[in-house]
């Protein structure tokens, strides 16, 4: 359950009890969070007595001026993706700074160069949103390749006329062939929940074969160009990296299927979306599903809005009540643990 404004509020004000004592705040380690997280991971801090933090306690992003202020002096910095975490953030907090945690798996927002080199740790929340994400990707890749979307539309809207052939007919996972674009745990979570809708074949391509997971999925490792031909549903599970950037673009779709499916919810920088919007409304793939673009939110007046065999979800894959909470407390346990000088639950290597 989500606590109101005032409560998150009060959680973050309150001084930390530490068994009976009260302790002086002020000698505590500083740490600023950006945003109003889920209430398991300000409970975490509050109960450590560990720390002192500051809340920005709003739903939407810090103002940058807001956060250049806010993390000077700091000892620990608690974030979201939609921080850019780079060297002037990292200069305003000054040398203080030891530990990043960020409430993502995510961390193409952060530099990573810059908080190498000032030794600055960096917590991230890998695994507790697997499952939520695998099951959005598949809410997804149904809603895409089975036109939920349209189908509701035209339902809602008086396009519902007598029982047709080939009305609203898409394409079906039986017998399919997926192909998973960069193998980890969400890649195997995916084809492990499409398995049972009987789908023949999962191939995948990587910067190098992944034996141990695609065991677990039976999965063949195979080249990009044969993933792209032989895929009929393609779902990119990277993480975005300079080498990541722009990878699925007209290249890719030229050697994809005619009726082959594209989804996404890795992020927004992987596609290119020119390239999509053409293969898209020309006919060259059958329809895409994205919970990620660039940029977020997406303008409404973007072309891909234009499409039906288009299907765009807010960046809403690890949107379950329990996995922000896990994330939540993930982060503010990667934080604290960092602050200690421990090794974190999940820490980023460098
Ligand atoms: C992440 O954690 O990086 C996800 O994109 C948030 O859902």
């Amino acid at each position: 359950m989500w606590c109101s404004r005032t409560a998150l509020r009060r959680l973050a004000l309150q001084t930390a009890p530490l068994a009976g004592i009260q302790r002086d705040m002020s000698t505590l380690p500083r740490v600023y969070v950006t945003r109003q997280i889920p209430p398991r991971g300000l409970q975490i801090l509050r109960q450590s007595g560990q720390v002192q933090f500051e809340l920005w306690d709003s739903d939407d992003p810090v103002p940058r001026q807001e956060l250049l202020k806010k993390v000077r002096g700091c000892d620990g910095l608690l974030c979201v993706l939609t921080e850019k975490i780079d060297a002037e953030v990292l200069d305003a907090a000054g040398p203080n700074l030891k530990v990043l945690s960020t409430m993502s798996v995510g961390f193409d927002h952060l530099s990573l160069d810059e908080l190498k080199k000032r030794g600055i740790r960096i917590g991230y929340t890998p695994e507790v949103l697997t499952d939520a994400v695998a099951e959005l990707t598949v809410a997804l890749l149904l809603a895409t390749s089975r036109r939920l979307i349209e189908a509701t539309h035209e339902a809602k809207t008086g396009g519902w006329g007598t029982w047709r052939t080939l009305w609203l007919c898409g394409h079906e996972l039986a017998d399919s062939t997926v192909g998973i674009l960069g193998l980890g745990r969400i890649g195997v979570a995916i084809a492990e929940r499409l398995k049972p809708f009987k789908v023949k074949k999962f191939i995948y391509t990587d910067v190098e074969p992944r034996p141990e997971l695609a065991e677990m999925i039976q999965a063949e490792y195979v080249s990009m160009d044969e993933l792209a031909r032989r895929s009929d549903f393609l779902a990119a599970c990277c993480a975005l990296t300079p080498e990541t950037q722009g990878i699925c673009n007209k290249k890719l779709f030229s050697k994809m299927k005619s009726t082959s499916i594209f989804i996404n919810t890795s992020r927004g920088g992987v596609v290119n979306q020119e390239d999509l919007y053409e293969a898209l409304s020309t006919g060259r793939i059958a329809g895409a599903g994205l919970d990620v673009t660039v940029p977020e939110p997406l303008p409404t007046n973007h072309p891909l809005f234009t499409l039906k065999n288009c299907v765009i979800l807010p960046h809403i894959a690890s949107a379950s009540y329990t996995t922000r909470n896990a994330m939540s407390a993930l982060a503010a346990n990667n934080l604290l643990a960092g602050l200690r000088g421990e090794p974190m639950p999940k820490e980023l290597p460098l």
